[in-house]
């Protein structure tokens, strides 16, 4: 049985985006997803606007920003499983920032540099070094 409006991706499950200009991003593995409308995102201070660091912090979703969001650092390192097309092209500043970054693979991005560009789905995953970050109680005072 199967629900026509349900895609299996990366073993994540979700829903078709309710109108066109919906976002939809998912932060895996804390399996985590979150909608807005594309270009009406509140700036969260950090980052570019409409990063997926903005994303983030708009939801209160921790995303480590060392650097406040400045291209200064890789503890927002993200992996883009879905959705590579939709978010800007990396400059040369992301590009050699990102070559220090632990776990680099071939869809690595800076969280607080790649801005979604269009509407759609997105699926991004912490990479562990991040995740060790955090569970070791690194994670910011609220
Ligand atoms: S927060 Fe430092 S590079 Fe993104």
């Amino acid at each position: 049985m199967s629900d026509d409006k349900t895609k299996q991706s990366g073993g994540v499950a979700t829903a078709d985006p309710p109108n066109e200009n919906t976002v939809r991003v998912t932060f895996m593995p804390a399996n985590k997803t979150f909608e807005f409308e594309h270009g009406k995102l509140p700036y969260a201070d950090h980052g570019k606007p409409e990063s997926l660091l903005d994303v983030a912090l708009n939801n209160d979703f921790f995303l480590d920003h060392a650097c406040g969001g400045n291209c200064a650092c890789t503890t927002c390192h993200v992996v883009v499983h879905k959705g590579e097309e939709l978010l800007s092209e990396m400059d040369d500043d992301e590009a050699d920032k990102l070559d220090m970054a632990a776990g680099l693979t071939l869809h690595s991005r800076l969280g607080c540099q790649a801005v979604i560009t269009k509407p759609g789905e997105l699926v991004v995953e912490i990479p562990e070094w991040n995740r060790n970050y955090v569970s070791e109680g690194h994670a910011p005072k609220e």
